[in-house]
């Protein structure tokens, strides 16, 4: 599935939709170059679960849990950590694989070896005009 964003706000309600229509249980990683949106996409994604904390990135505070309807959302971000071994270490594996909610992982190529299977890839990419970024999207599976 290929998406074109024209605006920040096209990212952020395409992220709302998806939220609304994604399973509960599933891990999505968001992948791409900084600048690219996938913050964005997470606080799109906690409108459509209507989440109405602030969801950004705080500086160090690697996995942020927020209380959802109809279920929660785990926003990961992987920046600051080397490697599976780190991810570990802060209890991340709970986070995939739980009932619970949906949880989201920014740089997630960093701990690519412990993902689940049904991982669910979202490639963010930067196109020519400023404004528009592409959003690819692999492993979603029709229900
Ligand atoms: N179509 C778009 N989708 C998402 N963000 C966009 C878009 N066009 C411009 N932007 C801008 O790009 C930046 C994306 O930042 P962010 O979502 O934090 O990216 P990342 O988390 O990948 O580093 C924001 O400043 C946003 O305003
Ligand atoms: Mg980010």
């Amino acid at each position: 599935m290929n998406f074109i964003s024209k605006s920040e706000r096209d990212t952020f309600r395409f992220a709302s939709n998806l939220a609304q229509s994604i399973k509960v249980g599933s891990v999505v990683a968001l992948l791409g170059n900084l600048g690219s949106g996938k913050t964005t996409f997470a606080k799109g994604f906690a409108m459509g679960l209507n989440i109405t904390e602030h969801v950004g990135s705080p500086t160090f505070k690697i996995i942020s849990e927020y209380v959802g309807n109809p279920h929660n959302l785990y926003h990961i971000d992987s920046y600051r950590l080397e490697d599976e071994n780190d991810f570990l270490k802060i209890g991340g594996e709970e986070f995939l694989n739980q009932k619970r909610g949906v949880t989201l992982i920014e740089w997630a190529s960093l701990i690519k070896g412990i993902l689940p299977k049904d991982t669910i890839f979202i490639y963010f990419k930067r196109l020519s005009e400023k404004s528009t970024r592409q959003i690819r999207i692999e492993g979603l599976e029709d229900e």
